[in-house]
């Protein structure tokens, strides 16, 4: 029976599948490390920092000290990526962490792992559509088109619609903004995020057609997520006053810097998204690594720049709302400008729901060839060439949830979701050095012990500053990905009919 759970894929079986691929290879390194700032860069730095920052009523604020939340998790995830892309190198197959568990540690981790991304990939995609959300209400609210509060929040949300004429969450703060005349404002429950539900059907339809055509759409908006940034800077960065702002720098402590990390964790997801594009990739063990690692680099420096930036420039009252980003540059006095990079995160944050669709898809394509899945889900569409099936159910899946749940636990199951792959990929990459130290590797990650050790350490670290009840969620999910490997995948296991061989040489890799 352990025999059987810990069945492994070989590195040459694995290479074998990448080359009878039947999806079309046509990333070049721009495409993929475009594609890694479009997942990466979205609702964690333009909506969760704000929260991150000033604290909520459930968790602590980092303060102006957010900053050295950004670094902690920056670290983290260099690490991560470093790792990544050694296994990216090795293995050029599109399951990204549930491939290389195949390979390393064996089926029933990879089932883990792979049930586990969904929680990355698509559970996060749950909270950029919601996120998203946010924003384009706020959009429409500025030309004078108030969306019905029903329609606008998570089911159960009570909304108020407040003398403009917006409906927006009946929060403490709104209650004692409005403490007065709060009793005659209309009132409604919210059935269903509509937006949310709208933006997420729309990507899925533009992945349906294919995959280039979205890489194209994805450069584009990557671009004006850039200027965007960098128009915050521009503006923000004259009104910069740490003498003000930044005492005291960090008013909760280790406790609130680390509070704030685990959640702009989120702010990184994505970068490993690329490792899902493998089979697509025109020179996959070269570009991927590449990628990875310029996207995530290119993506701190800005993240730590924009959270210094931002704590610095407004008292941090200013930042607890859902769009910082902008409420700091009106707060200055550049109002305009605000309203023209809200307008611009409108538009552009769609391309982290399109490369995170991307990735499930992917990895739920991987899960199925390997049998622990139904061959549904790597059925391509003739006319497309993309997984169709499984682009259609996903679509529906996340739209669904961001229709109706809230987007704290979204993002919150999507940080523990993802760190646990990064903790098993660091260890992967550990123990392949010590049962395969010759395996060919085109990028070997650098001082690999203390890499691997200090990842798993600050992704460990990071998981257990994340809610209790976030752990309840997480446990259960994982209990019922069991339930289902047991159900399904371990009888039907392709590795059970087709045992992997050692290659020509003889060498099981
Ligand atoms: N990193 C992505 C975002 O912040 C998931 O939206």
């Amino acid at each position: 029976m352990a025999n059987q759970l810990f069945r492994k894929k070989t590195l040459a079986s694995l290479v074998d599948e990448s080359r009878r691929s039947p999806l079309k290879r046509s990333l070049g390194v721009f495409d993929l490390t475009m594609l890694g700032i479009g997942a990466i860069i979205g609702t964690g730095i333009f909506v969760l920092t704000g929260e991150a920052a000033a604290g909520t009523q459930h968790a602590l604020g980092a303060g102006p000290a957010l900053t050295i939340s950004f670094i902690i998790t920056g670290v983290a995830c260099l690490f991560a990526a470093l790792c990544y892309a050694e296994f990216a190198s090795m293995i050029p197959v599109s399951g990204s962490a549930y491939t290389y568990s195949y390979h390393s540690f064996g089926e029933i981790i990879a089932w883990i792992i792979g049930w586990d991304l969904i929680l990355e990939y698509a559970v996060g995609n749950v909270a950029v559509a919601i996120g998203w959300s946010g924003y384009f209400k706020n959009l429409l609210d500025g030309f004078g088109w108030h969306l019905p509060g029903w329609m606008s929040a998570a089911s159960g949300t009570e909304m108020v619609q407040l003398p403009s004429g917006v409906w927006t969450e009946l929060t403490p703060a709104i209650n004692a903004h409005f403490a007065d005349t709060i009793a005659q404002l209309p009132k409604e429950m919210a059935l269903f995020n509509l937006p949310a539900f709208a933006i997420t059907v729309f990507v899925s339809v533009l992945l349906y057609i294919g995959i280039k055509e979205s890489a194209r759409v994805n450069a584009f908006l990557v671009v004006i997520k850039i200027v965007l940034v960098l128009l915050f800077l521009w503006f923000g960065l004259p009104h910069f006053n740490p003498e003000i702002h930044w005492e005291p720098f960090a008013p909760n402590g280790w406790k609130g810097i680390m509070t704030g990390a685990a959640l702009v964790f989120f702010a990184y997801v994505g970068f490993d998204a690329v490792s899902t594009t493998s089979e697509e990739a025109k020179r996959p063990q070269r570009d991927l690594p590449r990628a990875m690692i310029l996207s995530l680099v290119i993506c701190t420096v800005l993240y730590i720049v924009v959270a210094a930036t931002l704590t610095g420039m407004v008292p941090l009252e200013v930042l607890a709302n859902e769009k910082p980003v902008a409420e700091a540059l009106t707060a200055v006095g550049e109002g305009k400008i605000a309203a023209l990079i809200a307008m611009g995160i409108t538009l552009t944050m769609p391309s982290v729901l399109l490369v995170m669709q991307l990735g499930q898809i992917r990895i739920l394509f991987a899960m199925s060839r390997d049998g622990l899945l139904g061959s549904k889900f790597n059925t391509v569409n003739k006319r497309f060439a993309t997984p169709s099936f499984a682009t259609i159910l996903v679509g529906l899946f996340v739209a669904l949830l961001a229709g109706t749940i809230d987007i704290g636990v979204a993002a919150e199951l999507t940080n523990i979701g993802t760190l646990f792959a990064f903790v098993l990929v660091a260890v992967g990459v550990w123990v392949l050095r010590v049962r395969q130290p010759g395996a060919p590797r085109k990028f070997k990650t650098p001082f690999h012990k203390v890499v691997c050790t200090l990842c798993v350490v600050i992704c460990t670290g990071l998981m257990i500053a994340l809610p209790y009840v976030t752990w309840i969620r997480f446990a259960l999910w994982m209990v019922l990905g069991v339930f289902i490997y047991f159900l399904y995948g371990h009888r039907k296991s392709h590795l059970l009919t087709n045992p992997t061989q050692p290659d020509e040489s003889g060498k099981v890799y």
